[in-house]
């Protein structure tokens, strides 16, 4: 869609002396009123618990957009976007906050833990505000399927599904949407992006921050809930879904619970769940996960899990799907490695020289470093037969000249315009919790991992051959895995 200006309209922030909305909401809403894509007419009224002035609003505002705007802070723009504050004190009640908005619709954006969800949203029912309000709401939508349930009937008795906006935030990132772009953009993808030609998928979220200050709710979340279940589904759906008939809301998210409705619930012996213990990130000494503020010291939350799924469509029968994700793992990096098979005969293998046995690879870099490039092997130049593997590369950097926009932006943008395509529906929500479900049921052994590792070596098995093929730069010991593999399937 092209971004534009919306309708006349108030945004109030339930929440928004939290960290959600210093460090998101507020700098996104902040850029963008710098881009002129705010409402012409229309405040951003705050609501919250603290006993603040909007000159305190105005002030946190300021500390919190030079603090995490990714284009820092200008003066003129912060005076506009300054003049729009307003604040209403939760002691007066939601009352107090209907008399301040406007005629129009609204949108009230629930920046609060989901536990407030349910009596907010009577709160906003019994004000009258429900009436012409849509509603954000933020992950975790409930922590398993039956709260997850009970968490869509008690939205329904207040607001229609056209009103909620599920917001997962790596559905706004530029390169999960440019994922769209790549497959459904290029002919030439769409050929081999099926079971004939592809041996793996793997999809890994690294992270290499602990859970910082959020100890006592990860206690209670741990990857499965906190990561699996929600931005490594959304991008595993856009990876395998169908061709959309367009790129209506409604079109894209069929075609993405098509994927999730023919993916298995995942068998726990195919899960590996994993928790960090002291090591070193960059150099620098960082503890374990149980000697972190508001965990328990023989906690078994994981902080990793990798597991293998099953999706049973045509395109995709027999593939297997590898996901993980880990906090405090050696590096922060979300990619997807697409694994095409292997030339039927090894030509190169029996004529001197060395050789780099190896499959092509599509990776997509979701972040950091956002682009996508493709490997395949290359003679080296020289009278021997040497191969050597090199890559095409598109970097987003290189390319467009600038950084990828905040996902709040664009998610933001979208609401106001009430589009729902990037946004999590109902019925995502539940069958997402459906297929985790065994393993939230049955949670299996926590294997501990040193931090700055790239997790527990328990979770090579889960792949075929053993062989990750994103973790092939970091396994000296991958390449003859490979070739391994290769002398054995051809003995076969
Ligand atoms: C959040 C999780 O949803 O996503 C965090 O709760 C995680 O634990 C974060 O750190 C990762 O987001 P991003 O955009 O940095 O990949």
């Amino acid at each position: 869609m092209t971004l534009s200006r919306s309708d006349p309209q108030d945004i109030v922030v339930v929440g928004i002396t939290g960290d959600l909305a210093a460090r998101k909401l507020l700098p996104a809403l902040y850029n963008l009123e710098a881009e002129n894509l705010l409402p012409e007419r229309g405040r951003v009224i705050g609501y919250a618990t603290d006993p603040w002035t909007v000159d305190d609003l105005r002030e946190h505002a300021r500390q919190s957009i030079a603090a995490h705007s990714r284009t820092g802070l200008d003066e003129a723009v912060f005076a506009r976007f300054a003049r729009r504050l307003d604040y209403v004190s939760s002691a007066d009640g939601m009352e107090a906050l209907a008399a301040r908005l406007g005629e129009e619709s609204c949108v009230v954006y629930l920046a609060v833990p989901s536990s407030a969800f349910i009596p907010l949203v009577g709160q906003l029912d019994r004000s009258g505000i429900a009436k012409r309000a849509v509603v954000i709401i933020e992950k975790p939508f409930g922590h398993n399927v039956e709260s997850a349930r009970a968490l869509n009937d008690a939205l329904h008795a207040v607001l229609s599904e056209e009103r909620i906006f599920r917001i997962d935030h790596y559905m706004g990132k530029e390169t999960v949407q440019n994922l769209l772009v790549f497959r459904f953009g290029n002919a030439v993808f769409e050929r081999v992006w099926n079971r004939d030609c592809i041996t793996q998928v793997e999809i890994g979220v690294a992270e290499s921050l602990g859970v910082e200050q959020r100890g006592a709710f990860y206690e209670e979340t741990g990857a499965i809930r906190d990561i699996v279940q929600n931005h490594l589904f959304q991008v595993l759906s856009i990876v395998a879904m169908e061709p959309p008939v367009s790129f209506d809301a409604e079109a894209l998210r069929n075609e993405k619970v098509k994927v999730l409705t023919a993916c298995h619930p995942v068998d726990p012996a195919q899960v590996v769940r994993g928790q960090y213990t002291a090591g070193e990130i960059d150099g620098v000494p960082v503890r374990g996960y149980r000697e972190e503020p508001g965990v328990a010291p023989d906690s078994t939350t994981e902080t990793y899990a990798a597991l293998r799924l099953r999706i049973d469509s045509w395109r995709w029968a027999g593939v297997p799907f590898l996901l993980r994700t880990g906090k405090r793992l050696r590096a922060r990096e979300t990619r997807v490695t697409i694994a095409f098979k292997d030339v039927p005969l090894h030509l190169f293998s029996g004529s001197g020289g060395t050789h780099a046995v190896h499959s092509n690879h599509l990776v997509i870099r979701i972040q950091p470093d956002e682009g996508i490039s493709f490997s395949f092997i290359a003679k080296q130049p020289g009278p021997e037969i040497r191969t050597q593997k090199v890559h095409m590369d598109f970097g987003y950097g290189s390319s467009f000249k600038v950084s990828p926009p905040e996902a709040y932006e664009r998610l933001l943008h979208d609401v106001l315009h009430r589009d729902h395509t990037l946004f999590i529906r109902e019925d995502e929500v539940e069958r997402g919790w459906e297929i985790v479900d065994p393993v939230i049921r049955q949670p299996g052994p926590v294997h501990p991992y040193v931090s700055g590792n790239w997790g527990p070596s328990q979770a090579n098995a889960l792949a075929a051959g053993a062989h990750w093929h994103s973790m092939e730069d970091d396994d000296p010991a991958a390449a003859d895995r490979v070739v391994a593999a290769a002398a054995e399937s051809a003995r076969r």
